[in-house]
Formats: C-alpha cells, structure tokens, sequence
C-alpha cells in the first residue's frame, strides 16, 4: 500500500500578489507563517476563535498558554489600541498610561511585547481566559504589509511545534510545520533571532520583565524612569500565572542538551554527563556537539574531543565576541547541531559578569536554560 501523501506547505516570495494571497487566506480563516524581526510566527485573524483553535492545534501548543496580537497601524498610540478594544479603556492609572505611552513611543514597531488589560475584541482563546492581553507591534515589512492587507491584527506564536526551537527562517518553518500548514512567506533570515522581550505593566503602573529579549531591562528602565521587576527574583511575581509560557521548559532540541559550568578553556576536569547517570548509565555516546558563545569552534572542538576522548562536532555563536550576532544564530546553530551525527550537546555557559552587563547576552542565557531544562 502507499503511504498517504504528506502534504507541503507553498514558500512564497512577499510580493505584493501573494502578500494579497495570504491575507486572503487569513480571512477565510486559514493560517499563515510570517517572517517578523525576531523569529516567523504562525498567523492567524485574531478575532477570529477557529482560525485560533488552528494555531492552537497545529502547533500543539495547550491552549493554557495565551497567544500574542500583533498589531500594524500608522502610528501606534495606547488610545488607539483602547479605541479598538485590545486594552481595556478604564483600568489604566495615570502612571500606568504614561509609562505605557512612553515604551510605545520608543520601541514600537519593533521587538517588545506589552501585557496590558485585556479589551473587549480580544477572544478567550487568544488569552487562554486570563484578564490580560499580550500586543506587539512588528517591525518586519512583511509582517506589517501582511496584518494591514488583512485589517485586522493577527495572533502570531513562533511558527514552531511546542516546546521545540524556534523558527528564524523560512526553511526551519517547513522543517517544523510543513507537513502542516499551506502558506509560509519568507522574508529571510530573522534579524534579530531571538522572540521579543515581553513586558506586563499592571494597572497601577508596575512593570514586570515576563522574558528577557534584545530590548533589554535597562533600556526599559531608562525609558519609563522606574524600576522593572524581574518574577524570578520576586516570590510572589514568580507564579506561573502571570507567564504561563515561561516557567516550562522551551526551545529544545531533540537530542539531550547539556550546560557546561565552565567554559572549554577553563575546563580543569571532564564534565559528568548528567544524562549518562541513572537508568541511561550504560548508554555509549560516541559524538558529542559542543556550541560555544565566541571564538574558534575547531580549536574548541580540539581541546573537549581531548578531555571527553570522543570526536566533537562544535559551532561557536560568534568567533569575534559580537551578541548581537551571537543572538541572531543561535536558533540557527542549535538546530545545526541538532541535525548533526552529535549523540548529545553540550553548552558554554554565558559568563555572569557578560550577563549582567549585556541585555542580550541575558536573553540568550535565558534561552539556553530553558533548552536544558527538557527532561530526556
Ligand atoms: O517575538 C515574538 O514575540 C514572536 C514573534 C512571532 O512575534 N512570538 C512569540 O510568541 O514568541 P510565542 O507564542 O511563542 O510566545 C509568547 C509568550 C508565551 O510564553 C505566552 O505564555 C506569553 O507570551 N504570553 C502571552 N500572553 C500573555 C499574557 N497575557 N500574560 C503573560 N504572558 C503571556
Ligand atoms: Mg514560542
């Protein structure tokens, strides 16, 4: 018997035609993957509750886990987003306004999320029934030509199964969703690489870092003149409800992914491999990968193929030390080594200090956690 034929999504160029093509389908209520600045996201009308159902299933993402309405007008202002019902217009202290009226004017369109008081046009299921709602305003052409032909603001997570890593260009989406989904417009490489920083300001004007991205904290600090928490240092902010997304493990790869505590070159001993311990003990891993933050991944390579004696396979997130490079090809070298003959992967950690000093080098840390943190 044949097996029954899988079907491919279509990749399309972002002309004005089949920008016009997608957003059609968008309005018939099929689902489309977009490129933005950050990583492509899986689109569908927002106000629309099965074109939502779509993505929900189509990604296997719980429905528990709320989605983000992006939205692409002229110019963007907090009144308009309350006049469209997105915010709610009444919940807002005057602190809150103005801080919330400060970061749009900064950083929109661009890569920062905002969790704000829900308005009446926003569907349950985009919110998974909570009281707040996430907005962002993309900065990507394709993505902004794609929500305005449509006129409506679309629901967009990252245009990856869940859990899995996502999708920073147009051939990772297929490699992730082809199988599944029609339409994905590749507009190339994400420039950014990493999902947008997500911040909630409460009705009395607090504001909380949900995930850390390339819009770092004290950007956002410097901008609204205040403090923002951070739900991992706060008891009581640390609840998974406030970030439903955050506290579970993401961006995995599929084989066993490990942080080093030290980097190769400080390395005095072997590392125990964590995995190897317990029932795996008798496994016999014969190729490890290796990704480090900066410099030569062959000499890398060289120095742990010594200490682990076993061949290793190594990809370095920028040889010159750059984050913002380091940033744009993470995704992209995870799953490079993800794909490679490496029975398991082991991580460089981020340097505190590098941390501390650097907002991106912190969102990067943040994903890297998140990518161990997978039980195998
Ligand atoms: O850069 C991005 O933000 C990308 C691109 C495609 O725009 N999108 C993205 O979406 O990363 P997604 O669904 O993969 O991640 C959204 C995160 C989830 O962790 C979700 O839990 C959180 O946002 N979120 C959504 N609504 C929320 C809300 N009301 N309160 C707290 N967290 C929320
Ligand atoms: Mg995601």
């Amino acid at each position: 018997m044949k097996p029954a034929e899988k079907k491919c999504a279509l990749i399309l160029e972002p002309t004005p035609e089949n920008i016009q093509k997608a957003a059609q389908f968008l309005k018939q209520g099929g689902i489309v993957a977009m490129p933005t600045e950050t990583v492509y996201g899986l689109a569908g009308n927002a106000f629309d509750p099965s074109a939502l159902s779509k993505i929900f299933l189509t990604k296997e993402r719980p429905t528990f886990d709320p989605l983000i309405v992006h939205v692409a007008m002229e110019n963007h202002t907090l009144a308009d987003l309350m006049r469209e019902q997105l915010v709610a217009p009444n919940d807002l202290s005057d602190m809150a306004v103005k801080r919330i009226d400060n970061l749009i004017r900064k950083f929109w369109p661009g890569p920062l999320t905002l969790v704000l008081p829900r308005g009446k046009m926003v569907p349950d299921l985009a919110t998974s029934g909570m009281e707040t709602v996430a907005i962002r305003a993309p900065k990507h052409p394709v993505a902004r030509a794609l929500i305005r032909e449509l006129g409506l603001p679309v629901c967009a997570p990252s245009a990856n199964r869940f859990g899995r890593i996502s999708p920073t260009s147009a051939a990772d989406v297929m490699e992730e969703l082809g199988e599944r989904i029609d339409l994905i417009l590749d507009g190339g490489p994400c420039e950014i690489g990493l999902e947008s920083t997500i911040l909630q300001i409460t009705e009395d004007g607090e504001a909380i870092l949900l995930r850390p991205g390339v819009i770092s904290r004290a950007a956002i600090e410097e901008t609204i003149d205040a403090r923002v928490e951070d739900p991992q240092e706060g008891s009581e902010v640390g609840s998974s409800v406030l970030a439903p997304g955050r506290l579970t493990s993401h961006y995995s790869p599929k084989k066993t992914l490990q942080l080093l505590r030290s980097s190769i070159a400080q390395m005095m001993t072997p590392p125990t491999l964590q995995f190897l311990q317990g029932e795996k003990k008798d496994a016999s891993p014969k190729k490890a990968g290796l990704l480090i933050m900066s410099g030569n991944a062959n000499e890398a390579a060289e120095t742990l193929s010594e200490i682990l004696e076993m061949p290793v396979i190594a990809e370095s997130l920028s040889e010159k030390g750059d984050w913002v490079e380091a940033a744009q090809n993470l995704f992209k070298k995870l799953r490079a080594l993800d794909a490679s003959e490496a029975d398991f992967l082991l991580v460089e950690p981020v340097p505190q200090a590098v941390q501390e000093n650097s907002g991106i080098a912190y969102a990067v840390a943040d994903r890297l956690m998140r990518a161990a943190s997978r039980k195998h």
